[in-house]
């Protein structure tokens, strides 16, 4: 048996979260829809599993099912919401439909605070998250209460004997008292998992399965700046050294000094072949013109695979014949663990599209390369912690999303070299004060200017100007999905608007952006 914990999701928009607290706990786990072929979910071994909450009703005709092979595997099993009325229905307790919804905080009582599942707690009384409809009447024989709430009388359950337990309210959003110390007990105390998911032992099994992987074979790699695309290179050049070359693809929409950062950084820091090319003047010609912000992304997305396949093939081209190399046959790339749930179910792929999101580095579907993805089953936050083992520099591991297309969504209406210098300007001002001031790493996740395609009238020394106007946007957010704009500092926003006024050639106005997301979106385009 392995040392991991399966998640079976119904449904609930806070599944990933349950996988992100067992994986805090250092216990590995895998996410895998409910109807998943058994086979998939068996072949982890594993010696637990959580079923999430969900959006239906045990009750509706078509709600999702407990699947036979749960339980015949005879390991401990934890259902949240959804996930425990379905476990009371499937063991014959009695789960009522919902009279009344209980939605938000709530308090628990602990009743039988020393089963293993709750033995760690420090409290008796728990304040938690609630979200519900159906609600379970009475446990399935053999299971006893182990916390009630004014409105829910189980508000946990458990047979003890059986490792089973269920929980009414979700112990894996930051609103649940100790919620993450629940699930750490579940894996660890009743699962027998030994915590052993470290950065260190990731890097070590990562390195040791590229290896496996790529053999004598040949790698390149699209390095953009970002995290994950730095954490990637590094743990290949790690496997397979040389073998790997990264390639840079200057799309000349990058912000003030990234292209020469990351030329630095990782072929004169981190000694690693590095081929940059400069390819900003195609770019630049293949926008001419354009405004849509969805054209851009297409434009964009396509010549970067052009460019990137034919450096590809230039290398093998170019290469030395000692050096063994007759073709590239491996494409590293920084997918990670969400990017593969999300692309997984069909009724995740259904969620509205609101932008395509190209990622520069992103699969070039028609290129004849086999992917090599040490990070598929990783985290955003787990990658951050690998890249800061690995000795990555603190401004690559912490460094804000950028999104794949660039400037060019960041300037409203046509792309040209001399907006882009203007918005380049603007935004290192913004990002060297905010730098300055301690506030890019918690007081804002993503901070950037926008180029607005308007001019505004005003006055400079006496004289009428008609220039442009910059829009700064600054957003706190746990995942990108929802986000709200930063208070920051007003003394700080003075600053910044009027250095850029003084600064940026051009440049009259300055506003800040005070939508939050929804309404908005983060970016303008
Ligand atoms: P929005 O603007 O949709 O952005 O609220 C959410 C997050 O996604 C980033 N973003 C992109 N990333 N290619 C990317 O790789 C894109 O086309 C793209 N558009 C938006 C955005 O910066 C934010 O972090």
């Amino acid at each position: 048996m392995s040392n991991a914990v399966a998640i079976l999701d119904f449904g609930s928009q806070y599944t990933q979260l349950i996988a992100r607290r067992v994986r805090g706990a250092h216990v590995y786990c895998e996410l895998f829809s409910w109807d998943s072929p058994p086979g998939d979910v068996l072949a982890l071994e594993p010696r637990g599993f959580i079923l999430s909450g969900g959006p239906s009703s045990v009750y509706a005709p078509d709600a999702p099912g407990l699947p036979d092979y749960v339980l015949e595997q005879g390991v401990p099993v934890l259902g949240i919401c959804y996930g425990m009325q379905l476990l009371a229905r499937h063991l014959e307790g009695r789960v009522s439909p919902a009279v009344r919804r209980e939605y938000g905080a709530a308090m628990v009582e602990l009743v039988a605070p020393d089963v293993p599942l709750l033995a760690a707690l420090s409290s008796r009384n728990l304040k938690v998250w609630m979200s519900h409809g159906d609600r379970i009447e009475s446990p399935p024989p053999g299971f006893e209460v182990l916390a009630r709430s004014a409105n829910s009388p189980v508000a946990a359950m458990g047979d003890v004997g059986r490792g089973l337990y269920g929980l009414q309210f979700h112990p894996e959003v930051v609103h649940t008292d100790q919620g993450g110390e629940i699930l750490r007990c579940f894996a660890v105390d009743v699962c027998g998992c030994v915590p052993d998911w470290t950065p260190s032992t990731f890097i070590e099994r990562a390195v040791a399965r590229v290896r496996d992987q790529v053999g004598a074979g040949w790698v390149v790699c699209g390095l953009s700046g970002g995290v994950d695309s730095a954490v990637t290179a590094t743990l290949v050049h790690r496997a397979v050294g040389e073998q790997l070359t990264c390639i840079l693809v200057n799309t000349g929409l990058m912000r003030r000094g990234e292209p020469e950062q990351v030329v630095r950084t990782f072929r004169e820091r981190l000694g690693m072949r590095l081929v940059a090319v400069d390819a900003t003047e195609g770019f630049l010609r293949a926008l001419e013109g354009v405004i849509d912000p969805e054209q851009k992304r297409r434009i964009i997305g396509e010549r970067f695979i052009r460019v990137f396949e034919r450096e590809a093939r230039l290398l093998e081209a170019n290469a030395v014949p000692s050096e063994g190399v007759r073709a590239v046959r491996f494409l590293a790339q920084g997918t990670l663990y969400p990017d593969v749930i999300e692309s997984r179910g069909p009724e995740r792929q259904a969620a509205a599209r609101i932008k395509t999101h190209h990622n520069v580095g992103g699969l070039p579907e028609h290129m004849s390369f086999d992917l090599v993805e040490p990070l598929r089953y990783l985290f955003k936050d787990e990658v951050r912690e690998v890249g800061e083992t690995l000795g990555l520099p603190e401004d690559i591991v912490w460094r804000q999303p950028f999104p794949g297309p660039g400037l060019a969504v960041r300037i409203i209406g046509e792309v040209s070299r001399e907006r882009l210098e203007t918005l380049r300007a603007a935004d290192a001002i913004l990002l060297t004060e905010l730098e300055m001031a301690g506030l890019l790493r918690g007081a804002t996740q993503q901070a950037f200017a926008v180029l607005l395609p308007i001019r505004s009238v005003g006055v400079m020394g006496d004289e009428r100007t008609y220039q442009h106007v910059i829009a700064l946007r600054a957003v706190t957010t746990e995942d990108f999905m929802t986000a709200d704009w930063a208070r920051l500092d007003p003394e700080l926003l003075a600053r910044i608007s009027s250095r850029i006024v003084n600064e940026v050639p051009g440049v009259n106005r300055v506003v800040y952006d005070i939508t939050s997301k929804p309404p908005s979106t983060i970016e303008w385009e």
